[in-house]
């Protein structure tokens, strides 16, 4: 099988790159979370608690939950594989959407699994489309809301609704990884579904939380997936300073209300620039943005030029979407330098 395509992040020969092309919170973590991890480093020669449960106590006073639910993994990618590896054999079939997140391609693959994928109607989930496209032995249901790369949102309600079409033995596996982005007007918390005991829901520190490079996820899971799940992830995948800086980070929620405003100034920025270029950008309630370039030639020629101007954006032809780039939203400087420099390819590829 290919191994799951990481993008190239250098920029022209000799530049050093601004990469815009992982999706990466813009900022540093915060003091409060530095200062932690510094306090913690004196006990680094201890194994970290498996449980995590410091870590899960934290989440669980945030978002209302059972701390006993939630699981934490070494990313929520981490999460994905476990349940991947707990949940599905060979021959059994995943469901997932068009443009859904591609490490589930590589799960898929790497289980022996049969993929399906939903069509999506103008770059968004369709509700309708899963439930017509569920088959007898479809054993679990991937949606990734709100979407990546497109970024667009799915009402909870929708949600419900598809669980309430899926058979009951069908697992909804619900990907949260961009949902602290969204407004709270927006999007209502879904992780009552989990009570039912067929729907689990994952979510990541990588994102809002600025702690990509330490790797930490977490999930809700029904009590025994939650038990299936915690065989198959390695005890301690999750190193001490992850847990006490993820624990930090959130408690700290007046943080990630400032960071939500923040990216979404620059989001609505360069959204609003784009636009007036003449390019398509499809309405986003994350940390990127898909631009639509029509052809694929264009989408590459822009590609180009950015990376010639340092800026690294991510080519979408892995998704289907070769005529489309996603960009993360990253510091004012560095949104100005991007809607300038696409400004200019612009004037000089109409020119
Ligand atoms: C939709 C989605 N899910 C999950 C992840 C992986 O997150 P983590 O860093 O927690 O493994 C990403 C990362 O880009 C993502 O875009």
């Amino acid at each position: 099988m290919d191994p799951y395509a990481l993008p190239d992040i250098s920029a022209a020969e000799g530049l050093e790159p601004i990469v815009l092309a992982q999706n990466e919170h813009a900022y540093p973590p915060s003091k409060f979370v530095q200062e932690a991890v510094a306090a913690a480093l004196n006990k680094a020669q201890l194994y970290p608690d498996s449980d995590c449960t410091e870590l899960c106590a934290a989440i669980a006073r945030v978002h209302a939950l059972n701390p006993d639910n939630i699981v934490c993994g070494s990313g929520s990618m981490e999460l994905m594989s476990g349940l991947m590896l707990a949940y599905m054999s060979a021959a059994d079939r995943i469901l997932m959407t068009d443009y859904g997140y591609l490490f589930m391609r590589t799960l898929a693959r790497l289980v022996g699994a049969n993929l399906d994928t939903a069509p999506e109607t103008g770059y968004q989930v369709d509700v309708d489309n899963v439930i017509a496209a569920v088959k007898p032995d479809t054993k679990l249901v991937f949606i990734v809301n709100p979407g990546n790369p497109c970024g667009s949102l799915l009402h909870n309600d929708e949600i419900r609704r598809l669980r309430t079409a899926l058979p009951q033995d069908v697992l909804l596996m619900v990907d949260e990884a961009y949902a602290e982005f969204v407004d709270a007007g927006f999007h209502q918390p879904l992780f009552d579904l989990v009570e039912q005991g067929n729907t689990v829901i994952t979510r990541t520190f990588s994102k809002i939380y600025g702690l990509a490079g330490l790797r930490v996820g977490w999930g809700y899971f029904p009590a025994d997936i939650r038990d299936q799940l915690r065989k198959v992830i390695n005890p301690g995948s999750v190193s001490l300073l992850s847990q006490v800086a993820a624990r930090a980070a959130m408690l700290d929620q007046a943080g990630v209300a400032e960071a939500r405003r923040l990216i979404a100034t620059q989001r609505d920025y360069l959204t609003q620039e784009i636009s007036a270029l003449g390019l398509r950008v499809v309405p986003s309630h994350t940390n990127f943005i898909l631009v639509d370039f029509e052809t694929a030639a264009q989408a590459s020629a822009a590609f180009e030029f950015l990376r010639n101007h340092r800026l690294v954006v991510r080519p979408m032809g892995g998704y289907g979407l070769p005529a489309c780039l996603r960009i993360t939203i990253g510091t004012p400087p560095q949104m100005q330098l991007t809607a300038q420099t696409l400004g200019a390819w612009r004037q000089q590829s109409n020119g």
